[in-house]
């Protein structure tokens, strides 16, 4: 059934048909539009268009189709109608009779789809906030137990200067913290808005109570300029950039991981429930989990792309084009999703190997300690670091410096300087706010442990 046939002398031919259903896409919106409805019975009776017996019946054929649709009715292949809204409304007017005729009084679907599509946002804003939270903690816990453990830290990927592992891992929390506060501002923007009102452009035709169905469905206020409400697909357009930078973060961090877990570097080994073996090659241990993070980052950068793409240029209000938001917008949403899920279930069972990583401390990742060393003795940096680099070239790659070498390379060298040779003890020495010291550590856990607990 379309909604629309009266002025049409021909049927819609299947091309037609088939470039335009976009049933199987949004019906994620079915039980958000089971919601709008509620409200915009209440607000049509206001308006006398329903009475209270018509709310009623519509009330209960809109909880019948709730339940039919939590028991799987609606994921069958015999619907064909054009969308969701043409689908709710046929059943709805099947179950309440003329009631459900009357639902879509002053309204269009221009306004109805971004009325649900806003409650389906905030439904998956809150999740992915919590997914969000459930990786910072698996983190955490990680962290707490690698307060002492010491890697090579890189830049250019060659080897720079240690740093302590739960660092690093709070690098990756940090990063997370700033991907949530991201999501509670697109929560608190736009989307915070009641569309449904706005009609197909000008307003709905009946003075429906907009302010009250906002407070029904627990919206911050509505929104005040129909032209722009219609037009105007923002707010999923701060949300997929927010999306896209998580997806960036993680690719990163799952980039670094799948490196470590080479046999080449050997850091830290994947558990196997989340990895995949070779059909072909019988030694095989993949990180499929984290290539696949990696590769849905692409995609998810593709669908903010497409977001973009379709506004460029796109004549006020709506066009169908918009209707190809949606394929994009689930799309990003749903691996976004997944791939929270994914890497917190990777970091929380992740074995490090503490020896190797440590094991593969070298002399070479202190070179900058000892150019401040003897900067604290009196000599210029650049200078301190001409010495320190010709100490390396003679030093062989890998190689191990002693206190013998220290003094010939510079007789400000004394024993304290002792120290400084070990790796895992110059860490110590990096203790400036924000570094990789122990203190610094204790600041990092005590802020993050605030922002993941609740
Ligand atoms: N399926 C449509 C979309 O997502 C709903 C709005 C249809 N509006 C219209 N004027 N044909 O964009």
């Amino acid at each position: 059934m379309t909604l629309w046939k009266g002025r049409f002398e021909k049927p819609m031919s299947q091309a037609m048909a088939k470039i335009g259903q976009s049933l199987v896409t949004d019906m994620r919106l079915f039980p958000y539009e089971i919601e709008v409805n509620r409200a915009y019975s209440i607000a049509l009776q206001k308006v006398g268009v329903l009475n209270e017996e018509d709310v009623q019946k519509i009330h209960v054929a809109l909880d019948e189709m709730l339940n039919e649709y939590e028991a799987g009715e609606y994921t069958t292949r015999k619907y064909t109608d054009e969308d969701v809204h043409s689908l709710i409304e046929r059943r709805l007017t099947t179950k309440a009779g003329p009631a459900g005729a009357k639902i879509h009084t002053g309204r269009s679907r221009n306004d109805l789809m971004l009325a649900d599509v806003h409650l389906y946002l905030r439904d998956q804003c809150q999740l992915m906030k919590k997914q969000i939270g459930d990786l910072g903690r698996a983190l955490l816990r990680q962290a707490d137990k690698h307060m002492g453990t010491v890697l090579p830290g890189y830049t250019h990927m060659q080897r720079a200067q240690p740093i302590s592992l739960a660092h690093y891992l709070y690098s990756f929390c940090f990063y997370l913290y700033e991907d949530a506060k991201r999501i509670d501002t697109v929560l608190e923007g736009q989307l915070a808005l009641f569309p449904l009102g706005a009609g197909a452009i000008a307003g709905s035709g009946f003075p429906i109570d907009r302010e009250l169905m906002a407070r029904r469905l627990g919206f911050k206020g509505v929104s005040e300029n129909s032209i722009q409400t219609i037009s105007s697909r923002d707010e999923f357009l701060e949300l997929g950039s927010a999306l896209a930078m998580v997806m960036v973060h993680l690719s990163r961090y799952a980039e670094d991981l799948i490196i470590w877990s080479t046999r080449e570097f050997n850091f830290v080994e994947l558990d196997d429930s989340v990895t995949t073996g070779s059909s072909m090659m019988p030694q095989k241990k993949n990180p499929d989990s984290l290539e696949l993070i990696r590769g849905k980052a692409a995609r998810i950068i593709g669908d903010l792309q497409t977001l973009f793409t379709l506004h460029k240029g796109l004549p006020l209000t709506y066009a169908r084009d918009l209707q190809e938001d949606k394929p994009a917008l689930f799309d990003m949403i749903e691996n976004t999703e997944i791939s929270l899920e994914m890497f917190t279930e990777v970091i929380a069972t992740i074995k490090v190997n503490v020896e190797v990583m440590e094991g593969s401390l070298s002399s070479e990742l202190i070179a900058t300690d000892l150019a401040d060393y003897l900067v604290k003795k009196g000599v210029a940096f650049r200078e301190s670091h001409e010495v320190i680099a010709n100490l390396f070239k003679s030093l062989s790659l890998g190689g191990t410096l002693t206190m013998k070498d220290l003094k010939a390379a510079s007789p400000l060298f004394e024993d304290d300087a002792e120290k400084i040779l070990d790796p895992k003890e110059a860490v110590k020495l990096r203790d400036v706010l924000g570094g990789t010291g122990p203190e610094s550590l204790m600041r990092q856990k005590r802020i993050l442990s605030r922002y993941f607990s609740g």
